[in-house]
């Protein structure tokens, strides 16, 4: 059930943005969207793909659907009423710290929406059913977002539909 919680002044939804990145491109978009939607906001650290063979060990380990061990999450989830999870798409999967903390984290927020970013040469639907298959609820949205288009200045009206949706 989706109960909004009543917090300073008014009703409001509770919002937590939990996200991958490891170059910087998914922390430009969590960070738009952390603005517009007035969120909590924590990144998934994951020690494994940092450096110089950081980026062989993350195309190795999403061939391999190997999962990474990750530094644990700060947040409560059970204190937010939605949950925004984001990251790169790695080898036409979502990342596998993204992976790996939907994997071990069950008990989510009602409302979960997802957001990648890509290079722009595969299908991120792949990459989105992937996520959908690891969750115990369907998604409430997804939005998806090229690292080209977040270099030149990504206009946030091209993130408006998603916005709408876990806008409360
Ligand atoms: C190991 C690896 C594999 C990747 N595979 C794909 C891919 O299959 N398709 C694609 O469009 N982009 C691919 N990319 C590009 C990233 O998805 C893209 O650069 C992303 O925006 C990086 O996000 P980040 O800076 O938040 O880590 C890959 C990047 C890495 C490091």
């Amino acid at each position: 059930m989706f109960l909004p919680v009543l917090q300073g002044k008014g009703i409001m939804t509770k919002t937590l943005i939990l996200y991958y990145s490891r170059t910087g491109t998914t922390d430009k978009l969590a960070m738009l969207l952390q603005q517009e939607l007035d969120a909590d906001i924590e990144p998934i650290r994951c020690g494994r793909y940092a450096g110089l063979w950081g980026y062989v060990r993350a195309a190795y380990d999403s061939l391999k659907r190997r999962l990474p061990d990750l530094e644990t999450v700060n947040a409560n989830l059970g204190d937010y009423d939605q949950l925004l999870v984001g990251g790169p798409i790695w080898t036409s999967y979502p990342a596998t710290p993204l992976r790996a903390f939907l994997k071990a984290n069950q008990s989510l927020p009602d409302r979960v929406g997802l957001f990648l970013t890509y290079g722009g040469h595969s299908p991120p639907e792949k990459a989105e059913a992937d996520i959908q298959g690891l969750l115990p609820g369907p998604l409430e949205g997804s939005v998806f977002v090229s690292a080209g288009d977040l270099a030149q200045g990504l206009k946030l009206h091209q993130l408006s539909e998603f916005v709408r949706m876990f806008k409360r």
